[in-house]
């Protein structure tokens, strides 16, 4: 027993590796999980390329039940900036983890395909291709496209690598295990629920080390409680940037409140009036609930990092992050997200807009934290739109990125809101823009008189993504590209709503 979880709480971190248990109670929770395989195992087929989740060499999937507890689900995950003990509960599966029994079909596709040259990068291929493998029985090439989003390979090329992922089905055994088979088959599916309900725990974790401490509370009480308790401690959630702290950085991380097991921060679903997703909601899950209800932002998700951060990464730690070029910032505040803030056993709600007071700042207090995330449903005659502008399509930084949401009412715009991200120190309004707009006709002459008061909104700087001038032109060139396509001059990518 240890301090912070109360009585509930146990200090050894439990996983599944191999079909055995591993237990571990005497690690560094700074660890990462790529420190822990290669140095401490010397399982050295997951390699290390970048250390900040670019390169994807260090892929392995991490497996764990879905919310309906009946189903496995297997994630592939950069290993190098998640941290040892966030694997608690879990199944942790690496390339040796497939080849156990001879070359797994994801293996021998790329064998047959030709996929691999040096090789160095093989091992993160393989296990995003058995990511995909267990998780779409059918991929179309945008879905395998994606799978390997985050994976780069400087020799092989990527066209015989896409060729094995269309190949790899056709290599599933007749009635094999879990492993072996694709999304929903496997002749031992119940057993692996079996063993992954054996492993996850109802109680706190509380690991020691020294004088780190690594918290994973179970309910948003009792993380509230360790928040007020440890003032000074980081929050983590899926690592994406917190982990960097630690391998590019070189912090070390004293106090840990990890929100990755915390019952009510895990939810996300529809209610009359919002799509309420709670503070510990991975990108990967908040993502099919905005996107059913706003289809135009679905491209903006799919170019948000690559599934290994996406299925980590969380919409509540890139909100906290504050980056000014983060990508969910601009489209929430177009949308008029608010927060729920809690601290001890007080809870508030603010805008998004109001979040943020200066680079990096944001209105949290200390020991507070985002415990929901509250985003308004579409309205009638609405229209909805964000860009992203980046050197790359996938896994690429934002130079600029810009998101509107428009209500006509009988030609005159009702409501608009315009939401630059890239141009500022922080995510911002373009409010000047907005007035210009509201309650003139949408037509030429009232959009460009919005271009113009942008001058007004945004003075960006120069740096290694873009020059000042180039963003300029960008912000002007994505209102009027909206107009052209609200107005049908142009493609027809802006959805409306309640038409
Ligand atoms: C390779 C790579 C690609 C990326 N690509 C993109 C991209 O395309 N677009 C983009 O916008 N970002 C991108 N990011 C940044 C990052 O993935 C996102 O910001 C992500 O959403 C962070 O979420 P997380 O759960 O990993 O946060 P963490 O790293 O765990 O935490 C980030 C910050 O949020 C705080 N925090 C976490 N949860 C809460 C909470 N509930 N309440 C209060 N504070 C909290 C933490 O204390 C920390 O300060 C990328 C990162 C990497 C490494
Ligand atoms: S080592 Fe490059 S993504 Fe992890
Ligand atoms: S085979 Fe050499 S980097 Fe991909």
């Amino acid at each position: 027993m240890s301090e912070g979880g109360g009585s509930q709480s146990r200090c050894r971190v439990r996983f599944l590796l191999d079909d055995e248990l591993v237990e571990l109670d005497d690690i560094d929770p700074n660890r990462t999980v790529l420190q822990f395989l290669r140095e401490d195992l010397r399982r050295t087929g997951t390699k290390e390329g970048c250390a900040e989740g670019d390169c994807g060499a260090c892929t392995v999937v991490v497996a764990d039940l879905d919310v309906t507890g009946k189903r496995v689900r297997a994630r592939a995950v950069n290993s190098c900036i998640q941290l040892l003990p966030t694997l608690d509960g879990k199944e942790l599966l690496t390339v040796e983890s497939l080849g156990r029994d001879g070359l797994h079909p994801a293996q021998k596709a790329l064998v047959d395909y030709h996929g691999s040259q040096c090789g160095f990068c093989t091992p993160g291929f393989v296990m995003s291709l058995f990511a995909l493998y267990k998780g779409n029985a059918d991929p179309g090439r945008r879905d395998i496209d994606d799978a390997l989003a985050g994976n780069l390979c400087r020799c092989t090329g990527y066209q015989p690598i896409i060729k094995a992922a269309k190949a790899m089905y056709g290599e599933a055994p007749e009635n094999g295990d879990w492993l072996h088979m694709p999304a929903g088959e496997g002749s031992d599916e119940d057993e692996r629920v079996r063993r992954l309900k054996s492993v996850a725990s109802d109680q706190s974790l509380c690991v020691e080390w020294g004088s780190r401490r690594f918290f994973a509370p179970r309910c948003v009480d009792e993380m509230a409680d360790l928040l007020e308790r440890h003032p000074e401690a980081t929050l983590l959630a899926g690592g994406t940037d917190v982990g960097l702290w630690v391998t590019k950085h070189h912090r070390d991380l004293e106090v840990v409140v990890y929100t990755g097991n915390v019952e009510g921060l895990l939810d996300a679903g529809l209610t009359d009036q919002y799509i309420d997703i709670g503070g510990a909601v991975t990108l990967t899950d908040a993502m099919p609930l905005i996107i059913g209800q706003y289809k135009a932002l679905e491209e903006l998700f799919v170019r948000f990092a690559s599934p290994p951060i996406r299925n980590v990464g969380t919409l509540a730690g890139n909100i906290a992050n504050g980056s000014p070029i983060g990508d969910s910032m601009p489209v929430l505040m177009a949308l008029g997200a608010d927060l729920v803030l809690r601290r001890g056993a007080h809870q508030r709600t603010i805008a998004l807009h109001d979040f943020y007071i200066a680079y990096q700042q944001t209105a949290l207090r200390t020991a507070e934290f985002i415990e929901r995330i509250l985003i308004p449903l579409p309205n009638e005659n609405e229209h909805v739109q964000s860009y992203k502008v980046s050197k790359r399509f996938d896994q690429d930084t934002s130079a600029v990125c810009a998101a509107f949401r428009l209500r006509l009412e009988g030609g005159i715009v009702a409501e608009f809101r315009a939401a630059y991200g890239g141009m500022a120190e922080i995510p911002k309004r373009a409010r000047h823009c907005e007035e210009a707009l509201i309650g003139e006709e949408w037509n030429e002459a009232g959009v460009n008189a919005a271009l113009d008061a942008l001058g007004s909104d945004f003075t960006p700087i120069s740096d290694m993504r873009s020059s000042s001038e180039y963003r300029s032109q960008v912000c002007r060139n994505l209102l009027q590209r909206f107009f052209l396509e609200t107005t049908g001059a142009s493609s027809e990518r802006v959805y409306s709503y309640g038409r």
